[in-house]
């Protein structure tokens, strides 16, 4: 996508891309998945999602299917969709909305969408039987900044310790206020890791995304995050009033008290594992990636505005969301192709520039997260 600037600071030379077995080995893709997905907060996309009590979406974080449900107290919980008597995938349809109760489709055991087991045939026969003790095992759910993240360890770090660094950081955002206004999802033919290293430079830019190009110059801004798992900066939005939108306008109220250099900048920011986040002065569009083997990444894309702007005469969505509808599809193109070739027996790691510095620091966090820092 976009991205970066003058990151010398973090620039090591002789840095090269990772070697192709990274990108197209099932062995790997399983250490990703033991040690990223199943062992890190995960991005699920925005709490309000699933908005009412009894609404649910399903996530597949590392292979694991999870219900995400709103129960009758309005809290939000999150369990393997997994019956506790044979073990049989309770549900299927991605979204919905539970009636009362969740009921395994094989043998009717039933459960509260609180997780508590309520009903199960039979069983008052079985010695010792307790319904008590066959609750719909949990996943960790907590929220940071009106998304929810889930982690299936089983004594997960708080999520406010894991994102101590970046507490505070987008406040100016109003980022728990903001509304959805559109939701686009992506199959992409790539490896999940070439999408961040993508995200993570703007050297493509002037060549794959020319509209981008006119509106933000990609030699603009600065990096504030430089090395671990939260790396990102600004980039300068050319036009004074303008946003990145096919208009080059922006299509919707500041999203929050913006200080004035804020007005004309483009904060683009990735955390790891699966978010992207990018903060413009009238909108909000993030990205959650879905691994789903080693050539291939599931992508949702969504859009938030403030929510003022819905109310407001000729308020037009679509001009950011076709812009970056747009620069996606570009983006996933590349990272495709960029793929078949890394594929290739004739790959070998190539050299990064000084432009390239984040992707080179994101690569360097992957590998101390699946225990190969070199
Ligand atoms: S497996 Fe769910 S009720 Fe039997
Ligand atoms: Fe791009």
């Amino acid at each position: 996508m976009t991205g970066f600037l003058e990151a010398t600071e973090v620039y090591r030379e002789g840095q090269r891309t990772l070697p192709g077995h990274y990108y197209t080995s099932p062995e790997i893709y399983a250490v990703e998945q033991e040690r990223i997905f199943a062992e890190r907060w995960v991005c699920q996309g925005r709490a309000a999602e699933v908005s009412n009590p009894g609404d649910y979406v399903l996530r597949t974080i590392a292979g694991e299917s999870v219900i995400v449900v709103r129960g009758r107290d309005g809290a939000l919980r999150s369990f393997y969709n997994v019956c506790r008597h044979r073990g049989t995938r309770l549900c299927e349809d991605p979204r919905g909305r539970f009636s009362e109760t969740i009921q395994c489709p094989y043998h009717a055991w039933t459960y509260t969408i609180d997780g508590q087991l309520i009903g199960a045939p039979h069983m008052d026969e079985v010695a010792g039987f307790e319904k008590r003790d066959y609750p719909l095992h949990p996943v960790a759910l907590e929220t940071w900044e009106g998304f929810a993240f889930l982690k299936l360890l089983r004594e997960p770090e708080p999520l406010s310790q894991t994102f101590a660094p970046l507490v505070g950081r987008f406040s100016r955002f109003n980022l728990p206020n903001l509304r959805s206004a559109r939701r686009i999802d992506y199959d992409v033919r790539a490896n999940w890791k070439l999408i961040f290293q993508n995200y993570s430079e703007c050297l493509h830019c002037p060549v794959i995304h020319p509209t981008l190009a006119r509106l933000t110059p990609y030699t603009s801004g600065a990096n504030d995050l430089f090395d671990g798992p939260y790396l990102g900066g600004y980039m300068v939005i050319r036009q004074e009033g303008g946003s990145l939108t096919m208009s080059g306008r922006a299509c919707g109220r500041p999203v929050g008290a913006l200080p004035p250099e804020d007005r004309n900048r483009v904060y683009f920011y990735s955390i790891f594992p699966n978010l992207l986040l990018s903060l413009h002065p009238d909108y909000v569009m993030f990205h959650t990636l879905w691994p789903e083997g080693p050539g291939r990444t599931g992508i949702t894309c969504e859009w938030l505005f403030h929510p003022d702007s819905f109310d407001e005469p000729g308020f037009d969505p679509d001009d950011a969301v076709r812009f970056w509808d747009e620069t996606n599809r570009q983006d996933w193109h590349i990272c495709e192709l960029s793929h078949a070739g890394i594929a290739s027996r004739a790959y070998q790691p190539g050299p990064y520039s000084p432009r390239e510095a984040i992707s080179a620091a994101w690569d360097r966090e992957f590998l101390r997260a699946i225990g190969q820092a070199r």
